[in-house]
């Protein structure tokens, strides 16, 4: 009989090295390697020999997809329009973040549709279910309740009786199975587990909710395995100090990616937030220097965020720049700019950015509003009441179109702006109420703004 050799897998990436490593090679976490024993090969794949599936033509015959929706807006638009029956959806998140909160609510909901609803918890006691609820005030729901963390037991009971419409797992990392040998909690454990559970949803039509901790340390294993085998990944995001909730698409397989879902936290429970734009420009002070609003998209749907700067003289040797909400390299990049092609000067400045409500910028696009809102901080002066901004800036100082344009305008319409700062040859095509202000490039912005300033009789 053949030795088994032990090999070591990261519980943060899933990547397996035949030795053990203090640093993880795929992914650079440290400390995230642990000994589990390698799975042999089935029996079938060892004999060589397989069966000859047949082959079909892309040009086939498919039926529309059905979808098992909500009635939670904002959560049938991160899935793409609902869940669909015999798929796998992952939702990740910090742990407190909100993800049991909203999968009870997601269950009530469909349950109280006439949906047949299962919530599998392996973290708590059916009595500390049934008092969220009861909080949350979902206790007539029809939703079905099981305690339990063994697959082969979970898979049972999800067979027996009629069908589910759908069913939640809370959590992954709970999940132990026979099937596998390792101790419960390793990255095989939860990788088998949550494959039997993928593999049922697809066999039965069941859709099948994944809950899943991400932890920064990599002490649990992390739900990043289970990316590649569900169908969608969205991810539970925010400031656990402030009360937003943000449920983004990281993959899709039935719809966009990059939608997100805006909820509040409350006392009773996550709400949906229907006008999220007005939540990130909400408390806007539009009279002082350092903030921007940028017209942004998010997925499918415009977005106005405002985009705040702070540019002040340093008191240390090395100045700070420090950003949330934001990629800090692309900040560098656009002092950078600012520096090489403005003539502006930051060496002896620190520079703070902030993106309001605790949203995470990815677009480009937002570079225009940024170097903007520093622009404005720097010369001590508001920028204009009433505008947004939108543009992707180049290391030339160029400030290249971007896409969207009239979503974006239209948004800035509806929510009261009257002017918009966007690069050159974005009117083409575009009819819009509002005023625009094409530029070319940065430096454009950076003589409005020096020109109102010095008309105030202030230099800088
Ligand atoms: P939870 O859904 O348990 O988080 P997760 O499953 O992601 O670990 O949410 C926990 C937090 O949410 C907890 O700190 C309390 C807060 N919360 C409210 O503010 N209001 C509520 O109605 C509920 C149920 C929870
Ligand atoms: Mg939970």
């Amino acid at each position: 009989m053949a030795r088994i050799r032990p090999q070591y897998v990261c519980a943060n990436c899933g990547a397996v090295s035949p030795r053990w490593q203090g640093r993880c090679e795929s992914c650079g976490e440290w400390n995230t390697l642990s000994e589990e024993a390698a799975a042999s090969a089935p029996a079938a794949l060892r004999s060589g020999r397989g069966r000859v599936v047949d082959l079909a033509q892309l040009a086939g015959a498919t039926p529309d997809l059905p979808r098992i929706l909500t009635g939670m807006a904002e959560f049938d638009r991160v899935t793409g329009g609902g869940f669909v029956p015999g798929s796998a959806v992952l939702v990740g998140g910090d742990p407190g973040i909100g993800k049991s909160t909203l999968l009870i609510q997601v269950a009530a909901a469909l349950a109280r549709s006439g949906r047949r609803v299962v919530y599998i918890s392996g973290e708590e006691a059916i009595g500390q279910i049934r008092l969220r609820a009861e909080r949350l005030g979902l206790r007539d729901a029809p939703v079905e309740l099981a305690a339990e963390t063994n697959v082969e037991d979970i898979l049972a009971t999800l067979e027996a009786g009629r069908r589910f419409d759908l069913a939640i797992v809370d959590s992954v990392q709970t999940l132990w199975t026979a099937l596998a040998e390792s101790a419960p909690g390793t990255v095989t454990q939860v990788r088998t587990s949550a494959q039997a559970l993928v593999r049922y949803a697809k066999a039965s039509g069941t859709s099948v909710a994944l809950v899943g901790h991400v932890t920064k340390d990599g002490q649990i294993a992390g739900p990043r395995v289970v990316e590649h085998m569900v169908d969608a990944v969205l991810y539970f995001e925010g400031d656990t100090g402030l009360h937003f909730r943000i449920l983004r698409t990281v993959k899709n397989r039935f719809g966009a990616a990059a939608e997100i879902g805006v909820f509040e936290m409350t006392d009773k429970g996550l709400k949906e937030v229907v006008n999220p734009s007005l939540l990130f420009i909400g408390d806007r002070n539009a009279t002082s220097p350092g903030t921007a609003v940028f017209a942004g998209i998010e997925g499918t749907r415009p977005l106005l965020v405002e985009v705040q700067a702070l540019v002040a003289e340093t008191a240390l040797g090395t100045p700070r720049r420090a950003v949330v909400g934001w990629d800090p390299s692309r900040l560098a990049m656009i002092l950078a700019v600012l520096e090489a092609r403005c003539g502006m000067r930051f060496g002896t400045h620190d520079v703070y950015l902030n993106v309001a409500g605790g949203l995470r910028l990815a677009e480009p696009a937002a570079d225009l509003a940024v170097a903007a809102a520093v622009v404005s901080s720097r010369a001590g002066l508001a920028t204009q009441r009433e505008s947004v901004y939108f543009g992707e800036v180049s290391l030339s100082g160029a400030v290249r179109p971007v896409a969207q344009t009239a979503l974006r305008l239209r948004e800035a319409e509806r929510l009261g702006f009257t002017r918009a700062v966007l690069p050159g040859g974005s009117r083409e095509g575009v009819r819009s109420t509002i005023q625009l202000d094409e530029i070319t490039t940065l430096a454009d912005i950076v003589a409005a703004i020096a020109a109102e300033s010095a008309a105030n009789g202030r230099g800088w």
